[in-house]
């Protein structure tokens, strides 16, 4: 029976069948030997994810200095029924992943159509065509419980089976450059070892060429130069690995304003990644408790960290909104904290901080659901069938990434108080963490596991228009910060929603102006950090208090 890809419009692939394979191959070994031809070394991307589809079209775009590209890139992508519609997709020129950069449309665009020398496949029988080969599957943690990092492992089958059939396929000579994140040690004592096994088998002599150069790409705006023009970190397993590491990325990358740090070992690049992150991690979870405790004394934290920010030595700390979210500051922390003991051997416990600020952050959101609790209260209304609308399902804002954002957690546990849930996002089409959460991220490891009264969350469908999302609302919570719901009117929101409503705000994103003027609409307002929303609402009940009676409500507001 046919088996089919969907893709996020609804398009429909069809899977390809045994014999699909080597009529795949001969288009692929015709098309390199004309690369070739121009001198154009093979560049092959394993995994078209958020960062192998960028870091691909990246690649390709490179020129040398008369400005003719430098490589041909084969996007190599496994044909599962969820990824596959990546493939037809790419090959038309089009962008697998959707982002606010505009680079990125363009960018692919011009690759595939314009100058051809970007491509994507399905068949792993490209890797005996590379030169290079760019490892960018994924490799995650998985958790076994909420809020306890520990309780969990790091989950490397994807990996280990990329690297398997790369060692199975590709030629001595050639480069694997692993970009994926991993625990500590992976390229050293995990992949080497994998792949000099399978040289060994197949007769293979020589020793493979290991690199490992961890991605900073921050899927947004920015998207593109934040692959391009930006530092890199990298080093390879031996002396020619190294060398070929920091040639290609010379190669492909702007290095001559973004310099290369290139370090001894791996490993070093390794734990640079997963301590970088968890610094970030870190520094995000440290505003918790005090996000807690300008709640509870009339605190704005949004001005407290803005007042802090003027001074150099501090400005990147950061409000943390409801949670943090994202592919990688959840898990990198667990990588390392999981490698010390299941990649070196130690028995010990030498890691506090790393792990508790992962579990602060990966619960934080939770407490969103009691501020939306404590809001309805206030107005009288119970939280069980209370209708909420969430704004916002991704991450961070304006990307259309949903991964362990803290909007899937505060949808969970409100939709476990008994609350009617509904979901606005301009950017998310699908919402797989819901619409397929017996599967998604892996089977058995959805976070739905973790609540009760989950099921009907695999209708919960993602409203893209806004004044229809509102319609009969009784709360509004500002989840994300998109641009989008940065100037919405509150006389609008209260308007569309048909009365009053609490208001939860995750993000600063209300300023004084709007909090006092939902508060004078009959609204009820909380947020995280957000103190001194008591001290506006009290002043607006105070001038209510003092207006002379028998002037109507609506008449006063105006004069106001
Ligand atoms: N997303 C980010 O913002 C970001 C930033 C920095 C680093 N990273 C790291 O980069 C790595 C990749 O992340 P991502 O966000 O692109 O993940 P992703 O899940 O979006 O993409 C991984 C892709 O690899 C494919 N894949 C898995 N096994 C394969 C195989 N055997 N052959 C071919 N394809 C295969 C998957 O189908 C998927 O399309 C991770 O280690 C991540 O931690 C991600």
């Amino acid at each position: 029976m046919s088996q089919y890809s969907i893709s996020p419009t609804g398009e429909r692939f069809q899977l390809p069948a045994q014999e699909d394979y080597s009529k795949e191959f001969g288009r692929l070994e015709d098309v390199v030997q004309n690369q070739r031809a121009f001198g154009r070394e093979i560049v092959l991307v394993m995994g078209l994810g958020f960062v192998g589809a960028v870091m691909a079209a990246v690649v390709a775009d490179a020129t040398d200095e008369k400005g003719n590209p430098m490589k041909f890139v084969i996007g190599m992508q496994r044909p599962s029924t969820r990824s596959f519609w990546k493939i037809p997709l790419l090959n038309r020129g089009i962008s697998p992943v959707s982002s606010e950069d505009p680079e990125v449309p363009l960018l692919i665009h011009r690759c595939v159509n314009e100058k051809k020398n970007l491509i994507a496949t399905f068949t792993y029988d490209a890797l005996k065509l590379a030169d290079v080969v760019v490892v960018d599957v994924q490799c995650d943690y998985l958790k076994e419980a909420l809020g306890n990092i520990r309780e969990g492992r790091a989950d490397m089958d994807a990996l280990e089976e990329s690297l398997e059939i790369i060692g199975q396929h590709i030629g001595p000579k050639t480069l694997v450059l692993i970009e994926t994140t991993v625990a500590p040690g992976t390229t050293e004592q995990v992949a080497n070892p994998i792949m000099k096994k399978m040289f060994r088998k197949r007769g293979i002599k020589a020793d493979p060429l290991l690199a490992h150069s961890f991605e900073r790409v921050m899927p947004g705006r920015n998207y593109v130069s934040s692959i391009r023009d930006f530092w890199r970190v990298c080093s390879g397993v031996n002396d020619e690995a190294k060398r070929r590491v920091v040639k290609f990325l010379k190669e492909v990358l702007n290095t001559e304003k973004y310099p290369l740090t290139v370090l001894d070992r791996p490993i070093e690049s390794e734990t640079a990644k997963i301590v970088e992150n968890s610094f970030r991690a870190t520094i995000l979870a440290f505003l918790d408790e005090w996000s807690l405790f300008s709640e509870r004394n009339g605190i704005d934290l949004i001005k407290v960290i803005n007042a802090i920010k003027v001074r150099p030595t501090h400005s990147n700390i950061i409000f943390p909104g409801p949670g943090i979210g994202g592919y990688c500051l959840p898990k990198d922390g667990g990588l390392g904290v999981w490698a010390y003991r299941h990649i070196h051997g130690f028995e010990d416990d030498i890691f506090k901080i790393t792990p508790l600020a992962v579990n602060i952050n990966d619960t934080r959101a939770l407490h969103v659901a009691q501020l939306t609790r404590d809001a309805l209260r206030n107005m009288g209304r119970p939280i069980a069938s209370a209708e909420i609308l969430v704004l916002g399902a991704s991450y961070r804002e304006d990307v259309g990434d949903t991964r362990y954002s803290g909007s899937e957690l505060i949808v969970r546990r409100l939709t476990e108080m008994g609350a009617e849930l509904r979901v606005h996002d301009p950017y998310v089409l699908h919402w797989w963490e819901f619409e397929k959460q017996d599967e998604y991220p892996a089977s058995s490891h959805s976070l739905k596991r973790f609540f009760r009264g989950q099921e009907k969350l695999k209708d919960l469908g993602v409203e893209q228009d806004l004044k229809k999302a509102l319609y009969g609302a009784d709360t509004v919570i500002f989840a994300v910060r998109h641009k989008h719901y940065l100037s919405l009117d509150p006389d609008e929101i209260v308007k569309y929603a048909n009365g009053p409503i609490a208001v939860i705000d995750c993000f600063g994103i209300l300023d004084d102006e709007k909090i006092e003027r939902y508060f004078q609409l009959g609204c009820e307002v909380k947020g995280l950090g957000r103190g001194h929303v008591k001290r506006i609402k009290d002043q607006v009940r105070e001038s209510k208090s003092q207006l002379p009676l028998d002037i109507p409500m609506q008449f006063a507001e105006d004069k106001m």
